[in-house]
């Protein structure tokens, strides 16, 4: 048997097959199930620590930490692998740790109250899930996540191929955004009124895996595969390669069909990913710069590829590009059932703000009425308190569904949806070009985005913006699957 046929083997399968042993049969391969499910170990202990965010002078920043580091240690395993991953909760505050973007089972999803009691301090959870898509993903706490994941608590989770698309070398770049004070320590305001009304926690202090980037050294012909995960409270990321060849070979860790960057940006929202394909064309000894222009007058340099003396290779490699596409049911469209999200709230929003606060004339007062109710963001007009809460759609589990979501709002919004990736099929009316799979999807300010996907994973799944002060102001919601 090829390995190829070896990797594929289902769960289902694997499961007849133990059972088919137990039944004492001679059917089963010893090797084939071992390779089928390797179960990897991992231990996260989420805790107080340090981090060195600022390396000139070098500075001991006190953050939280998965392990004593930020990021946290790199999760890496091969699709078809389990993992069984064990959090001991050293913080003083009860926690629980989401896998985002992984379509794991209800019950490993990491959400307090809605699929787990919350890990309270002292206490271990074990979460069990297989590694079911290749691609680029993180895990951070769901838990008060605004302060949590702003302190420093995310990590990246990456599952390969069976069979990597051929680089040089495969790189993850973890990128965050800090506020800090004079001092390098982290600033304390989390939460505040203004941070969650208006483009949420935008910091000060652009990190690259944990520290402020100043130079990545690359080799004149290499080709490099480039994790980008975006791990910010707010901060929205629009990257500049300059005159370097990037091709986007995935989204939010499912494969898409190479293109370069559309306007010349890689534009990722909080919680997004990107792996790009670069490809190292610059002489010997020069320099690439790699520019973040996503707010209008705010350019500013992230980092400097810088050319090695030695170059690798004169000229640039032709292989191919294209990665193995992931298990993901089809949905049908033209068949699916359709249902409506509108979002709205937030400051500068002055016909939905009479429309949610009772046709007020005096939208500042009304907007401190809601906030002191606990909710600045609505989907559908509710804004969320907690995780527990009536769902707001129920899709019939195994059909297709097509969701028309509305962005009332002044304001971009990641929207992301647990326990499942859909297709973003068009963007106010017009198709998208390449029906990109995401499980967090960013609309522009009164943007109409359209996304489908088969409600395949049963259960009740967040649905909620990824700016964490948006989300913990009420731009949240409950999506439940089940069979009708
Ligand atoms: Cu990355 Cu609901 O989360
Ligand atoms: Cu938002």
């Amino acid at each position: 048997m090829s390995q190829m046929r070896k990797r594929h083997i289902t769960r289902r399968s694997f499961l007849a097959a133990a059972a088919a042993a137990a039944a004492g049969t001679t059917l089963l391969n010893k090797d084939l199930l071992a390779s089928a499910h390797q179960v990897k170990l991992f231990d996260l202990r989420p805790g107080p620590g340090t981090a060195r965010l600022v390396t000139k002078p070098p500075l001991e920043t006190p953050a939280w930490t998965f392990n004593g580091s930020v990021p946290g240690p790199e999760i890496r395993v091969r699709q078809g692998d389990r993992l069984r991953i064990s959090v001991k909760n050293e913080l003083a505050e009860e926690t629980t740790v989401h896998w985002h973007g992984v379509r794991t089972p209800h019950a490993m999803d990491g959400v307090p109250d809605l699929t787990q009691k919350p890990i309270a301090p002292g206490e271990t959870f074990v979460y069990e899930f297989d590694a079911v898509d290749a691609g680029t993903f993180w895990y951070h706490p769901h838990q008060r996540s605004f302060e949590q994941v702003g302190r420093g608590l995310y990590g990246p989770l990456i599952i390969e191929e069976p069979d990597p698309v051929r680089v040089d070398r495969d790189v993850t770049w973890v990128l965050d955004d800090w506020r800090l004070t004079s001092t390098g320590a982290i600033s304390d305001d989390f939460g505040n009124p203004h941070d969650m009304a208006h483009a949420g926690r935008i910091g000060n202090t652009v990190t690259i895996n944990g520290s402020i980037p100043d130079q990545f050294v690359v080799r004149k012909g290499e080709r490099i595969r480039l994790r980008l995960i975006n791990t910010a409270n707010a901060r929205i990321f629009g990257l500049d390669f300059s005159d370097l060849q990037v091709q986007v070979v995935a989204l939010d860790g499912q494969p898409v069909t190479p293109h370069a960057p559309e306007d010349g940006a890689v534009v990722l929202g909080p919680a997004m990913r990107a792996d790009l394909i670069i490809d190292m064309t610059g002489a010997a000894g020069s320099r690439n710069t790699v520019a973040d222009r996503f707010y209008r007058g705010q350019d500013y340099r992230l980092i400097d590829m810088v050319y090695a003396p030695e170059p690798l290779r004169e000229t640039v490699p032709d292989w191919p590009l294209d990665l193995p596409a992931n298990r993901l049911a089809e949905p049908d469209v033209a068949a699916a059932t359709r249902h409506e999200v509108a979002f709205n709230g937030g400051m500068m929003g002055g016909m939905v703000m009479q429309e949610m606060g009772g046709g007020t004339s005096d939208p500042m007062g009304s907007m401190m009425d809601m906030m002191h109710g606990g909710g600045i963001w609505f989907i559908n007009g509710v804004a969320a308190q907690g995780h527990m809460m009536e769902p707001i759609l129920t899709l019939a589990q195994g059909e297709s569904h097509v969701i028309r979501m509305t962005n009332m709002t002044a304001w971009h919004h990641p929207i992301h949806l647990h326990g499942h990736s859909f297709r973003v099929i068009s963007r106010n009316g017009a198709p998208t070009r390449y029906r990109e799979w995401q499980d967090t999807v960013l609309m522009a300010p009164r943007e109409i985005v359209e996304i489908a996907l088969v409600a395949d994973n049963p259960g009740d799944w967040m649905f909620h913006c990824h700016i964490l002060e948006h989300q913990a102001a009420g731009m949240m919601g409950v999506i439940r699957v089940a069979t009708s």
